[in-house]
């Protein structure tokens, strides 16, 4: 059968990106340009500045990946951008350009699920992983366990109540002023902190074993920090670090493996920013061993935010018949 090429760019929060990939597995090019560096100068994404450096990135990003991949835009078969969830003026971008070259170059235009590529990162280093199987799902806009039941179809297992889980790491990070984004920041600290130096509450919600909460944990960080700085008594940052770490890992694990159990799955991936960090992937990668169950991990750059992974979702949408048309639009709150 004949290969198919499918060009991929993603623009919905703060990395601009796009990649060249064959049949939704071989990344033939990648580009990812950073904003992280403008955007740590304000503690967090500002959107207005987040849309603006996608206009004037998004053209060069994707004629690299264009190069690097040595095609036209004649040579693909389809193009597939992230169309939500994410910021809007940003999505937006991505949006506009997809549409311009798809149009411009007469090719099919395949709008992606920026939570469906995630999960479809795990099938790129993985050639032989296929539905069904159990995604934990943990990014700075999303916390979820997924059942994968088949390309493209998904049932939610667990959800959070409130903040996602990266948004617990970015707040608790600002608390103890270790600058944006704050997960790679505690991820390092807690490897030489103390887990066990501070009993922080777990992450979840009484008597509904499914659903995960960070809030209330992220309010108890800012407490303790809030009540030694009144008392003036002092603590170790990297033992608040892996303390906080800790309760998150912890019930990441544990609701994860009940998912698995439930719904007698022997299969686990991860995908999100968030499962890039280096304690949660330990402690999942233990559970798995002693549960018997089969982990695929992406490597971290495949994790946080990049275009093969939308590339791999749309090649799955493209082979399915999903098509999208010139009314395609950025919807920031897109459900799951
Ligand atoms: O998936 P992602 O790149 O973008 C979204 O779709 O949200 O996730 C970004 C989130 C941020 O909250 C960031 O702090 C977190 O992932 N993150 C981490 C690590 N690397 C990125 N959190 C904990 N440990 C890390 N090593
Ligand atoms: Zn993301």
């Amino acid at each position: 059968e004949k290969d198919i090429y499918i060009l991929a760019i993603e623009s919905s929060c703060d990395e601009t990106a796009a990649a060249v990939v064959k049949n939704g597995r071989d990344v033939i090019s990648s580009i990812i340009s950073s904003q992280i560096d403008i955007h740590k100068l304000y503690g967090g994404v500002v959107p207005e500045i987040a849309s603006r450096k996608h206009i004037e990135r998004v053209n060069q990003v994707i004629k690299e990946a264009m190069k690097e991949a040595n095609m036209e835009f004649e040579d693909l078969d389809a193009i597939g951008v992230t169309y939500g969830p994410g910021l809007v003026g940003a999505l937006l971008v991505g949006v506009s350009v997809a549409k311009a070259i798809a149009f411009a170059a007469k090719k099919p235009l395949v709008g992606v699920h920026h939570i469906e590529g995630h999960i479809s990162a795990a099938y790129i280093e993985n050639k032989e992983l296929e539905p069904p199987f159990i995604s934990l799902v943990v990014s700075g806009g999303h916390t979820n366990i997924v059942k994968v039941l088949d390309y493209g179809k998904y049932e939610i297992l667990a959800s959070t109540r409130d903040d996602a889980c990266g948004e617990a790491f970015d707040k608790v990070a600002r608390v103890i002023d270790l600058g944006y984004p704050g997960g790679p920041k505690i991820d390092a600290l807690a490897k030489v902190g103390n887990p066990y130096a501070i009993d922080f509450p777990k992450a979840s919600v009484k008597d509904s074993p499914m659903d995960f909460s960070f809030s209330g944990l992220k309010t108890a960080v800012i407490n303790y920090v809030n009540t030694c700085k009144m008392k003036h008594k002092t603590f170790v940052d990297a033992d608040l670090a892996a303390s906080f770490q800790k309760s998150v890992v912890d019930v990441l694990t544990e609701k994860t493996l009940k998912a698995l159990k439930d719904h007698d799955m022997k299969v686990l991936s991860m995908a999100g920013g968030v499962a890039s960090n280096m304690g949660l992937r330990q402690s999942i990668t233990n559970m798995c061993e002693e549960n018997d169950i089969k982990l695929y991990i992406p490597s971290p750059i495949l994790c946080t935010d990049n275009a093969a992974m939308i590339g791999a979702a749309a090649y799955y949408d493209f082979i399915n018949g999903k098509r999208d048309g010139w009314d395609l639009n950025a919807v920031p709150n897109l459900s799951f």
